[in-house]
């Protein structure tokens, strides 16, 4: 028996007979474990054993739920161990053909990961059908989260009860897609940002994948998660091996705010960012395709004027690319539009104090391209199928030389600190998925290697690929491609509660936003994109000169407070009101706060509910006062402490009741310090 603690969570693995958990939640302090606390009673008509969820269940141990291998044998367990925090427990299938050796690490944070490895110590190749990772949960976790969406509206929560059955999602785009399932929640009925117990897995794999709950009336109820193969698409020769993603599983006894808390401080120590965030302007809504030097140095020249730091020339650099219809595959620098290359537009940059970053598509090709004519076999579908952005996928484990070196040539020539990788469709090639997602985490480990000092985003058209299997060699994630910020608010607020806010990009977008249409404030745009990895997406040189001065305004605020926003504890209130949402960073040492009051739509009530601020020090005395450019109300007088400019008030009363709120109009946001 073995029982790890880690910040409030416990785990205890049974490794005698066929290894168990037979705990994964709260911490159980120091416990007995001879005592038979955990083994069940023997219901009628079933198997005659009390039923034990092995870490690898299967038919064989009476397991009639959705098993770890399809087809899979009993294992048992030969062996276990125990490395600091991490278990390690060897398997071996009855014939001994098969040996599974599962990684179990329960991190400082409290977040628990996850593997197996499955090795062929037989003589005969095994086509090995899955792999999935799965953790038992309490009956009380019944109701579920999870997540769906479209492009430019990413993350869209979905909430149903668990019942008997299954409830698994699919990704088959080769990328986790912007309909993602990302996390898999289960929890108390009602759970809140700051309520009830939840668990929560995510599989950190950037390829094809499934995610699932089920329930039955049989056994425990379980999450599960594994990469989801093709028939035939693993192939295991004697001495092969297989290894599964990490399966990243979150216990939070208050609500999902309690997930980010064990999630974020553990994606910051493991995949550390240089810190500060530089402040980004992104030429894409700004231009398009519409590259022209001048046009470009205008708009690089305003973009220093107003503080920004990386100037990133998107799509539309290379030979031949003068929309989406065409050039992808070839990463040379177009010489009629560039007849200089990219040193004059770079020489301004820096010129002006900031970095460069460039945009590249390399898991991509255009038939219409010299690489497709040239290189027509290393078109992953031969050309068959339909083409998506008039675009297909090249096979990475062929062009993956030739991307190599066409990248490495870029940042050998120029003095490139970023780059902004897209990957704009979806494979539709059954059965590649697997080796295509290695390849990419190669060629991206490579790069690294080769150019530790440039940053990657991971971007697929907007947020299709944000996930834990990627994030330890990019820098940054692109949300989502739209910047409205009625959307970005939610969809930063989900995203957010797996990823910290640095690693998301957040930009600043144009008036009438490119994708929806929406006409927004320029105080609503600023204060959504304050809190993550700032930048602006707009043709700056089209502001008007307070627009400009608005933005330099509030770049400076984003600079004097992005060490608290990109280190601090992000909580989020529950509101009685849909329409009225409340979210801040609060620093390590509960000091100093940032807090956002945002209008989603029409307020509820004539009074909306208070502001209150989870998460102070309710012992500490806080003085809040707005920030940044005020909102739009519809009020015949503000609350009394607004007016006033500031209040000072005890941490706890400002958590437990909260502060009168302003009668701010729909798609209005205030920004709230407190010191
Ligand atoms: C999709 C990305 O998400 C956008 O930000 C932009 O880079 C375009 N691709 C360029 O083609």
């Amino acid at each position: 028996m073995f029982h790890l603690r880690a910040a409030g969570v416990s785990l205890v693995l049974d490794t005698r007979g066929t290894a168990s958990v037979l705990h994964w939640g709260p911490d159980l302090g120091d416990i007995d474990l001879s005592a038979p606390a955990f083994v069940p009673a023997v219901p009628p008509s079933s198997i005659d054993v009390p039923l034990r969820l092995s870490l690898l269940p299967s038919l064989a141990e009476g397991w009639s739920g959705r098993p770890a291998i399809e087809n899979g044998h009993g294992f048992r367990t030969a062996e276990a161990h125990h490395q600091d925090q991490t278990l390690v427990v060897r398997s071996a299938s009855p014939d001994a053909t098969q040996e599974v050796v599962t990684e179990l690490e329960l991190t400082p944070q409290g977040v628990l990961r996850v593997r197996h490895r499955l090795t062929n110590r037989g003589d005969h190749e095994i086509v090995l059908p899955s792999l999935d990772v799965l953790l038992p949960i309490p009956a009380e976790a019944s109701e579920l989260l999870d997540f769906t969406g479209l492009w430019s509206h990413e993350r869209s929560p979905q909430r149903a009860p668990l019942r008997h059955g299954i409830w698994s999602r699919e990704s088959r785009h080769g990328r986790p897609g912007h309909d993602d399932a990302f996390l898999m929640v289960a929890g108390e009925p009602g759970f809140g940002f700051r309520r009830g117990r939840v668990w929560a897995v995510h599989l950190a794999w950037s390829g094809d994948k499934r995610i699932w709950a089920e329930r039955s009336a049989l056994g425990p109820s379980v999450l599960g998660a594994g990469e989801l193969l093709a028939p035939g698409e693993i192939r295991l020769a004697p001495g092969g091996s297989y290894e599964t993603p990490w399966l990243v599983a979150v216990f939070s006894g208050s609500g999902l705010d309690g997930l980010s808390d064990r999630l974020h401080p553990w994606i910051r120590a493991t995949s550390p960012l240089s810190l500060p965030r530089p402040v980004v302007l992104n030429t894409w809504e700004a231009v398009y395709f519409h590259h022209d030097l001048t046009v470009l140095g205008q708009l690089a020249d305003a973009a220093a004027e107003v503080g920004v730091e990386r100037f990133v020339l998107d799509d539309g650099w290379f030979t031949g690319r003068r929309d989406d219809r065409r050039a992808l595959g070839d990463w040379s620098v177009d010489d009629t539009v560039w007849p200089d290359g990219l040193h004059p537009l770079i020489s301004r940059v820096h010129a002006r104090g900031m970095e460069f970053g460039l945009w590249v598509e390399p898991e991509m090709i255009s038939p219409d391209s010299r690489l497709a004519r040239d290189h027509p076999d290393w078109i992953l579908d031969g050309g068959a199928g339909p083409t998506w952005r008039w675009q297909r996928t090249l096979d990475l484990t062929r062009a993956y030389d030739h991307l190599l070196e066409r990248l490495s040539a870029l940042l050998s020539e120029y003095p490139i600190a970023f780059l902004k990788w897209d990957h704009n469709r979806d494979l539709l090639t059954p059965g590649v998925a697997h080796r295509q997602t290695r390849a990419l985490y190669r060629l991206l480990a490579a790069l690294k290697d080769a150019f530790p000092h440039v940053e990657i985003e991971s971007c697929a058209s907007g947020g299709a690929r944000i996930d834990l299997g990627i994030l330890p060699l990019v820098d940054r994630f692109w949300t989502s491609d739209t910047n409205d910020p009625l959307d970005r608010q939610s969809i930063q607020r989900w995203t957010g509660i797996l990823v910290p806010p640095e690693y998301l990009g957040g930009h600043l977008g144009d008036g009438v936003a490119h994708v929806t249409g929406r006409t927004s404030a320029l105080g609503f745009r600023l204060a959504t994109a304050l809190f993550g990895s700032a930048g602006i997406e707009w043709n700056l040189t089209r502001a008007s000169p307070q627009e400009k001065a608005d933005i330099a305004a509030w770049i400076a605020e984003h600079k004097r407070l992005r060490p608290l926003l990109h280190s601090g504890r992000v909580v989020r209130a529950d509101s009685p009101d849909p329409a009225h949402l409340v979210h801040g960073v609060i620093a390590p040492d509960r000091a100093h706060a940032v807090f956002a009051l945002v209008t989603l739509g029409t307020p509820a009530a004539a009074l909306p509910p208070p502001i209150r601020f989870p998460g102070l020090d309710p012992d500490r005395s806080y003085t809040v006062r707005p920030i940044g450019v005020p909102p739009r109300t519809m009020q015949d007088a503000p609350p009394p402490w607004l007016a006033a400019g500031e209040v000072t008030l005890p941490g706890r009363f400002l958590s437990e009741v909260g502060l009168p709120a302003p009668l701010l109009t729909p798609e209005q946001a205030l920004l709230l310090e407190l010191a």
